[in-house]
């Protein structure tokens, strides 16, 4: 275990947390260090501190979006702002561990439109610029105002989005990076008739979607012009299964944990699906979560 450096003591921490209650997965390890800042200050001295040091660390979300194949030792921190909101009229400011979903149903009950599509994107605000969240062909960064970050060097940076730094599930805020928050900027319309499509939209995922057993949403990118899930699919993978981690029979982009699957098992699986894919259709899908760790 580290030997903490006097600057970060006071800031609030646990250890030996399973990712079981990390992640919605619930595969993996220990995170053997998490911080929970309460403010910015705090983020900025862990993040000098650790480059100070020369420790390299990690930042979680919601754990939606992440599949952990071990221990990690590296400190984890995960962001435990108050979860409070800034309406100026058109726009919405929120910080980086609200929930996504909760953004865009509260967007709607100010009468502002634009942010329906991710009525069923899980996690927090911060994964959703991390990856430049998505659905229905619309993403964060076609209403995103501005956003706020820490640079790896320590610096908060406030700035408005180039296209070149954000792309298909994708941003720029890579290893290192900390999102703080955003501003998205919306239309005014109908409260009603926003909230109802919002609403629309989190049933259309549900329906579409395994989202009563635990996963991690889509597993792998859609390659261009292609669609991982039907790919998959078409393999004949729907429901091909190592041990307690399974291809979903709902959507086979979705491989679903049964309860105990271990972190070997999912692993396993995932490169499953990748070779077959491959050797019948000669395409790599590329992992669309995150993956933290590596199986031993
Ligand atoms: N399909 C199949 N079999 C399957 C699943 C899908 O044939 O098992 C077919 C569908 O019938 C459809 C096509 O594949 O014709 C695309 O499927 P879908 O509409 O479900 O969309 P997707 O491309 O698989 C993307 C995002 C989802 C997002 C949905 C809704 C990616 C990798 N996935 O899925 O995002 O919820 O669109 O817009 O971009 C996520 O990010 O975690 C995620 C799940």
């Amino acid at each position: 275990m580290y030997s903490l450096p006097d600057l970060i003591q006071p800031i609030p921490r646990r250890e030996n947390i399973s990712f079981g209650k990390l992640t919605t997965l619930g595969v993996g390890g220990q995170c053997k260090i998490l911080f929970e800042p309460i403010n910015e200050e705090q983020v900025c001295s862990l993040v000098k501190t650790f480059r100070r040091e020369g420790w390299s660390y990690r930042i979680l979300g919601g754990g939606s979006n992440l599949v952990v194949l071990s221990d990690i030792e590296e400190p984890v921190i995960r962001l435990n702002f108050p979860k409070v909101l800034k309406v100026e009229s058109r726009e919405i400011t929120a910080p980086a561990n609200y929930g996504h979903i909760r953004l865009s149903q509260d967007a709607a009950k100010q009468g502002l439109s634009g942010m329906e599509y991710a009525a069923g994107i899980p996690g927090t605000t911060g994964g959703a610029l991390h990856m430049n969240a998505g659905a229905y062909g619309r993403e964060l960064v076609q209403i995103l105002s501005r956003y706020r970050y820490i640079h790896p060097e320590g610096e908060v940076i406030e700035t408005v989005p180039q296209p070149s730094n954000f792309g298909y599930r994708w941003s720029h805020l890579g290893p290192g990076y900390v999102a703080l928050g955003f501003t998205v900027r919306l239309t005014p319309g109908d409260s009603e008739t926003i909230q109802a499509e919002v609403e629309a939209n989190r049933q259309k995922r549900g329906s579409s979607q395994p989202l009563s057993k635990r996963n991690a949403g889509c597993i792998f990118k859609n390659p261009p012009g292609q669609s991982a899930g039907r790919l998959i699919d078409q393999a004949g993978l729907k429901g091909y299964r190592v041990g307690d981690a399974e291809v979903s029979p709902e959507h086979a982009n979705f491989l679903i944990n049964h309860g105990q699957a271990t972190a070997r098992e999912f692993y396993e699986l995932m490169i499953q699906v990748q070779s077959k894919v491959q050797s019948r259709y000669g395409i790599t899908l590329e992992p669309e979560v995150e993956v933290w760790g590596n199986v031993i």
